[in-house]
C-alpha cells in the first residue's frame, strides 16, 4: 500500500480548522516564582549544543555512576542515552527525598466515594510500602532484573506502588489501562511474555464497585491459549483485608497481596543499580496494524526527560500539590503523575474515579480541599466539565497557578473557558503535544517565557527540533501555514528505544519514510515520524491537526481502527468491518463501525448490539462504537479496497466527493440514506 493510500482516512482532512488567535501572557505572580524564566534555555538546547544540553536534565537526578557517552548512535535509530550511567528510578522518586521530606505527602489518594477517607501517603510511607512489595515480588514471585510483569490496575495507590517496586528491582512493568478488557490484558501478557499478572479485586467507577478480578481470569485463560502461562496472579484488595470481588481465587495461582505482605513486614530492598539504557517499562499503544505495540522506555533517559519537563513545563516545585487527572494506565500518567512529579519530590494526586462523580463540582472540590495548585487534564474532560457545570468552578475556593491540556487539539472556545473559568485568569496554561512513544512533551510553551496561544501547542520544547515535511519529503517552511507531516529532526532522551521484540516494525513505522540514508549512524539522517499532521505559524508555534494514520483519538485515548475492526470480525456473522472517526462535541472523535454480513445472515438491532458488545469485550468499553451500521456492501475500489474516506464523509455528514470510479458507486447513496 502506498503512503498516500494509507493516509486516505486522515483525520486532518476532517479536523476542525480554526484561525490564529491572540496571545495571552502569564501573570507576573506566576513568572516571579517560575522554575524557568531565562530565555537562554532555547540557546542552551540549540542543535549546536546537542546532545550535551541534556546533561541539564540528567543532573536533576541522582546517579550511582555518571555516564561516559551522552548519546550513542552506533545502533541507529535505536538511540542510547547516558551510556555507562547507573541509576535507579525508584531511588530517585523516593529514597533521595527522605532526608528532607520524609513526612511530606508523596501521593494524595482520593477515593471516588466522597464518604471514603482521602489517604495522604508520605514519602516515608511510600518507601515502606514499595520496599515491602518489592521484597514480595523478588522472594515470592521470583522476579528479577529484566523480567516483564503485567499490571492491570486502576487508579489506586497500589498502581504507583507496584510500578516503583518493579523499578526498584529492575523489573520491567507493563501496565494495562484498568478499563481495558481481560482479553486486551492477555494480548499484552503474551507479547511481553509475562509470567506474573498483578491486579486488584475491585475499584469504584461512577459510584459502582466494579469486579476487576474477573478480568484477570479471562486474561490468564486467553494468554494460555496463545502459549503464555501466567503462574501467579497477585491480587491487591481495594479495602485491605476485605474481599471486594465475587470472583473466586484460583488455588495455587491467585494470591491476595495483603495476606502475603504480612511476611515482608519491615523488609528493605536495596535498589538495583540499573544501566541508564535498561528498559524501565513497556507501554502498549495502537498503531496502523491490529496488534498493539509495546513502546519500550529506558530508565535514565526517560527519567531525566520527564524530570526536566516536569520542572520546566509543569513548573513543579517540591512544595506544589499537583493533580494530573489522566489515568496512570496511559503514558501521561506514567510520566506526569508518577515518575516526573515524584522525581521532583512533589505531592501528586491520584483520583480513583470519574471527574463528575457524584456531581459537576467534584473536581473543583478536590482541588479546593487538597489545595491543588497545578492542574492537568485533557480537552475531552474540559469539554465535558464545561457542558455539565459551566459555572461550577466559581463556587470553589481553589487557586491554580498552572494548568495543562494534553492529548488532543483544543478548540479556542474551550481553551478560553479553561483559562477564564477553571484557571480564573490566574493560571498559566500549557498545551502539551506528545505521544506514548515520545515519553514526554514535544511541543509546548515554556509557561513563564512564551505567551499562550489558544489552539496551538506552541514551539518545540528546548532540545526538540520539529520539522514539517510534505508528501514528497520537502520541508515546509516556518510560517507557511501549510499542513504536512510533523517530524522531529533529532533524538531526545525520553524517546522510546524500540517496539518490544519488533525492531523492524519500529524502524519501518517511525523512521523509514523520511530516512535520508538507512545505513547511516548519524542521527541527522533519521527524522522521527510522529504520525501527526501539523502546521507551523510565523511565530514558530505548531498547531496539531490530527493523525495521518489509522488511529482514532477518542477522548484522548488512542485506538487503532484495525484493532476495532479485528474485534468486530470476531463475531461469526460479520464478513467485513470498517471503522471511521466521527467528530464529537465532547469526545473529539468517536468511532462509527460499518459491517457487512456473511451470506445468509440478516441485519437486526440484536446483531448490532452483539457486535458493539464484542468491541467492549475484546478491547474495553471505550472502544464501543457510536453506531454499528450493518450495510449490504461496502463502497470499494475496483481492486476491492474498502473506501473508508467515503464512509467517513457519510458519517460526518460531509461531501463524499467523486465516487464514480468505485466498483459499486450505487452503494454510496444507499448507505447515506441509511445513516442520515
Ligand atoms: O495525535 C496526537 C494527539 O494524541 C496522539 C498521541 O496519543 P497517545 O500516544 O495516546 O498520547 C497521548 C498523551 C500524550 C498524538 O499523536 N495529541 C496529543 N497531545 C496533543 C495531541 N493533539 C493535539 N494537541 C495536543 N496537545
Amino acid at each position: 500500500m502506498s503512503e498516500k493510500e494509507k493516509t486516505e482516512t486522515s483525520e486532518a482532512e476532517i479536523a476542525v480548522h480554526w484561525g490564529e488567535e491572540a496571545y495571552y501572557y502569564p501573570s507576573l505572580e506566576f513568572v516571579a516564582q517560575a522554575n524557568c524564566t531565562d530565555p537562554s534555555i532555547y540557546e542552551r538546547f540549540s542543535l549546536d549544543n546537542f546532545p550535551n544540553c541534556y546533561k541539564e536534565y540528567a543532573d536533576l537526578l541522582d546517579w550511582y555512576e555518571y555516564w561516559h557517552t551522552t548519546l550513542d548512535t552506533s545502533d541507529a535509530p535505536c538511540w542510547k542515552w547516558f551510556v555507562g550511567g547507573k541509576i535507579n528510578a525508584s531511588y530517585n522518586c523516593i529514597d533521595r527525598h527522605l532526608p528532607k521530606n520524609r513526612n511530606k505527602t508523596a501521593i494524595h489518594f482520593v477515593p471516588e466515594l466522597e464518604e471514603d477517607k482521602v489517604e495522604h501517603i508520605t514519602y516515608q510511607e511510600l518507601y515502606v510500602r514499595v520496599n515491602e512489595f518489592a521484597a514480595l515480588l523478588r522472594d515470592f514471585a521470583g522476579l528479577k532484573r529484566g523480567d516483564r510483569v503485567t499490571l492491570h490496575l486502576p487508579m489506586t495507590p497500589e498502581l504507583p506502588i507496584t510500578m516503583l517496586a518493579c523499578a526498584r528491582l529492575g523489573v520491567i512493568h507493563s501496565q494495562v489501562f484498568g478499563g481495558f478488557s481481560g482479553k486486551a490484558a492477555a494480548d499484552r501478557v503474551v507479547d511481553s511474555r509475562s509470567h506474573v499478572l498483578i491486579t486488584i479485586d475491585g475499584y469504584f467507577r461512577g459510584g459502582h464497585l466494579l469486579d476487576h478480578k474477573e478480568k484477570a481470569d479471562i486474561a490468564v485463560e486467553a494468554a494460555a491459549k496463545e502459549g503464555q502461562t501466567v503462574d501467579k496472579v497477585l491480587v491487591w484488595q481495594r479495602y485491605p483485608g476485605k474481599n471486594s470481588t465475587p470472583t473466586p481465587m484460583v488455588d495455587g495461582r491467585d494470591y491476595f497481596v495483603n495476606d502475603l505482605l504480612k511476611k515482608y513486614y519491615g523488609a528493605r530492598v536495596e535498589p538495583e543499580k540499573m544501566p541508564a539504557e535498561a528498559p524501565l517499562f513497556l507501554m502498549y499503544t495502537s498503531g496502523t496494524t491490529g496488534k498493539p505495540k509495546g513502546c519500550q522506555h529506558s530508565t535514565g533517559g526517560y527519567l531525566a526527560y520527564v524530570a526536566g519537563t516536569s520542572k520546566f513545563v509543569q513548573d513543579i516545585h517540591p512544595e506544589d500539590v499537583y493533580w494530573c487527572m489522566a489515568d496512570i494506565g496511559w503514558i501521561t500518567g506514567h510520566s506526569y503523575i508518577v515518575y516526573g512529579p515524584l522525581a521532583l519530590g512533589a505531592s501528586s494526586v491520584v483520583y480513583e474515579g470519574i471527574p463528575n462523580y457524584p456531581d459537576a463540582g467534584r473536581a473543583w472540590r478536590i482541588a479546593q480541599d487538597l489545595n491543588v495548585n497545578i492542574f492537568h487534564t485533557a480537552p475531552t474532560t474540559i469539554r465535558a466539565l464545561r457542558k455539565i457545570g459551566p459555572d461550577e468552578p466559581r463556587k470553589y475556593n481553589y487557586k491554580f497557578k498552572h494548568m495543562t491540556t494534553v492529548g488532543e487539539p483544543i478548540e479556542p472556545a474551550v481553551w478560553k473557558w479553561y483559562y477564564e473559568v477553571v484557571g480564573k485568569k490566574q493560571a498559566a496554561v500549557v498545551d502539551t503535544w506528545w505521544q506514548t512513544e515520545t515519553g514526554g512533551f514535544l511541543c509546548s510553551t515554556l509557561p513563564a517565557i512564551k505567551p499562550m496561544k489558544p489552539g496551538s501547542a506552541g514551539p518545540g520544547m528546548p532540545g526538540i527540533h520539529p520539522v514539517i515535511y510534505d508528501e514528497d519529503g520537502k520541508e515546509i517552511p516556518t510560517g507557511a501555514n501549510k499542513a504536512g507531516n510533523i517530524c522531529i529532526r533529532n533524538p531526545w532522551p525520553g524517546g522510546f528505544q524500540t517496539i518490544w521484540g519488533d525492531r523492524e516494525r519500529f524502524v519501518r513505522q517511525y523512521y523509514e519514510r523520511y530516512c535520508k540514508n538507512p545505513k547511516s549512524k548519524d542521527w541527522r539522517d533519521w527524522p522521527y515520524l510522529t504520525g501527526d499532521a501539523a502546521m507551523e505559524a510565523a511565530d514558530g508555534y505548531f498547531r496539531i491537526l490530527g493523525r495521518i494514520d489509522d488511529v482514532i483519538n477518542v477522548s484522548g485515548h488512542r485506538l487503532g481502527t484495525k484493532e476495532l475492526e479485528s474485534a468486530a470480525l470476531v463475531v461469526p456473522e460479520v464478513a467485513e468491518a470498517a471503522v471511521v472517526p466521527v467528530s464529537d462535541e465532547i469526545k473529539g472523535k468517536v468511532p462509527d463501525l460499518y459491517v457487512s454480513l456473511k451470506p445468509g445472515f440478516q441485519a437486526s438491532p440484536e446483531l448490532a448490539k452483539k457486535i458493539s458488545d464484542a468491541l467492549a469485550r475484546e478491547i474495553g468499553p471505550i472502544a464501543k462504537p457510536r453506531k454499528v451500521w450493518i450495510v449490504t456492501d461496502m463502497p470499494k475500489t475496483r481492486s476491492g479496497k474498502i473506501m473508508r474516506r467515503v464512509l467517513s464523509a457519510i458519517s460526518n455528514k460531509g461531501d463524499v466527493g467523486d465516487v464514480s470510479t468505485l466498483a459499486n458507486p450505487e452503494i454510496v447513496d444507499q448507505i447515506r440514506k441509511m445513516v442520515l
